[in-house]
């Protein structure tokens, strides 16, 4: 029997044929959406009486984040309609309310730079050693910098990377310091054969973008609680960043999700990680799998840069043979597989892979971020504020960035607000078809 409460109660709320006069404005009318909408104007419904509050759950959201607590092994689950930004701002927000220090790793996503400023946090970063942040980078940092309030990382980055967050935790709780983790990419971490969840490793909180590997609309998302501290305040900062108006269609999706991944779950991710492993095999006798070490088993990350071949041809490559992939740069080719997709697609894919061919093109690498320490002469927050201008991109040379710069995917800062612009960034955003950049005046 399924236990998916939200989704229930708007079900049934949908069948009474109430007159609806709430929001939103559809009145529940398909015919006042697009045809290919109307099929939801019944089941997108507002917080009104009987179908609970988001920001104050008591009823079935509240039993739909125990459901989710139970999925992920954590103390407190909050659902999110805002996506994994809300949840990113939610868990900044829970460690540093009054500006301090956070130790953040460099490939953080553009949300956790604007957070920083709104909350006028300075970043202490942290350099990814062989792509990846590493135990030994945390524990110098916290050894050299004794008031820093939280470390956060980002693990897996959109590669499939994983950081060894085991490790890292012990090392951030022996400092008394919470961990982190912008699991955006790894909801369904927890469902593979072995359990590779942040929080079940030993961070404190994490964000999960549920929407991104499980069965959730876009939008959907999780934060997870495994440090009683930071129980009771969430709620009431989710609902300072987040919109008063959730979306039921998303919130609904996450409750299906739950049920699915509690029943379903494991079984479909296990045989998904088969699967992948399978196309993993194909792509290593290719001479395209990369060398990574500790990597997510279903994140499907192509290195056609071994054989010649850009991402941004095997992309393109790949697009004929129907295939539209993730994220692609000079180097790689990311594909994000999960158990619904048909099984002939497995095959489609595979032989795609296989078809891959060298385009003659040259590979620059120009367009992969590369990390290194850059000169801040002011705090983010100073700097986003700041009087700026707008200039073309080729003039920007040791100008101070007014604003977060990033293509996306990733979403990754190419220059952090308050940095000087170095040549290496002009010529990353240049490849990335970025021509103007917001500096301060
Ligand atoms: C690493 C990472 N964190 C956070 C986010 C933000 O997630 P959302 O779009 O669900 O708000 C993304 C989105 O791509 C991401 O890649």
């Amino acid at each position: 029997m399924s236990d998916t409460p939200i989704f229930d109660a708007v079900m049934d709320y949908s069948k009474k044929n109430y007159i609806r006069c709430h929001t939103p404005g559809h009145s529940g009318n398909g015919e006042a959406l697009s045809d290919a909408l109307s099929a939801v104007a019944s089941f997108d419904v507002t917080e009104v009486d009987g179908l609970d509050s988001l920001y104050h759950a008591d009823d079935i959201i509240l039993k739909c984040e125990q459901n989710a607590a139970k999925l992920f092994e954590a103390k407190r689950t909050l659902i999110s309609a805002g996506g994994c930004t809300l949840a990113i701002q939610t868990m900044i927000a829970l460690v540093c309310q009054r500006g301090g220090k956070i130790a953040v790793s460099r490939n953080a996503h553009r949300s956790v730079v604007s957070t920083l400023a709104l909350l006028d946090i300075e970043p202490i970063w942290l350099y990814p050693q062989d792509n990846v942040v590493t135990a030994q980078t945390v524990e110098d940092t916290l050894n050299s910098i004794s008031d820093v309030l939280a470390v956060y990382l980002t693990s897996p980055d959109y590669y499939g990377r994983l950081c060894d967050i085991k490790s890292i935790s012990e090392v951030c709780h022996s400092h008394s310091v919470p961990l982190l983790v912008d699991n955006a990419h790894g909801s369904h971490l927890g469902l593979l054969k072995t359990n590779l969840h942040p929080i079940h490793l030993g961070a404190d909180l994490t964000a999960c973008s549920a929407h991104k590997t499980l069965p959730v609309l876009t939008g959907g998302a999780f934060l997870n609680i495994n440090n009683e501290q930071y129980i009771e305040d969430a709620k009431r900062f989710m609902s300072i960043f987040g919109s008063t108006s959730p979306s039921y269609l998303i919130m609904s999706s996450l409750d299906t999700a739950v049920d699915w991944a509690l029943k379903n779950g494991k079984k479909s991710f296990i045989e998904l990680e088969k699967k992948v492993s399978e196309l993993k095999t194909t792509a290593k006798k290719c001479g395209i799998l990369p060398d990574f070490e500790n990597v997510d088993p279903v994140r499907l990350t192509l290195q056609p840069a071994k054989i010649g071949l850009s991402g941004i041809g095997a992309a393109k490559q790949l697009k004929s043979a129907g295939i539209i992939t993730e994220y692609f740069d000079d180097e790689y080719v990311v594909l994000i597989l999960t158990p619904f997709l048909n099984p002939s697609d497995f095959k489609i894919i595979d032989s795609a892979i296989k078809n891959l061919k060298s385009d003659g093109t040259s590979i620059t690498k120009n367009n992969i971020l590369k990390f290194s320490a850059a000169k801040a002469v002011m705090s983010p927050r100073q700097a986003i504020f700041s009087k700026s201008e707008i200039i073309p991109i080729y003039m920007s040379e040791g100008r101070i960035a007014a604003d977060i710069v990033c293509p996306c995917p990733p979403g990754i800062p190419a220059v952090i607000p308050g940095e000087e612009i170095s040549s290496a960034v002009i010529n990353y955003l240049a490849s990335r078809n970025i021509s103007e950049i917001r500096v301060v005046k």
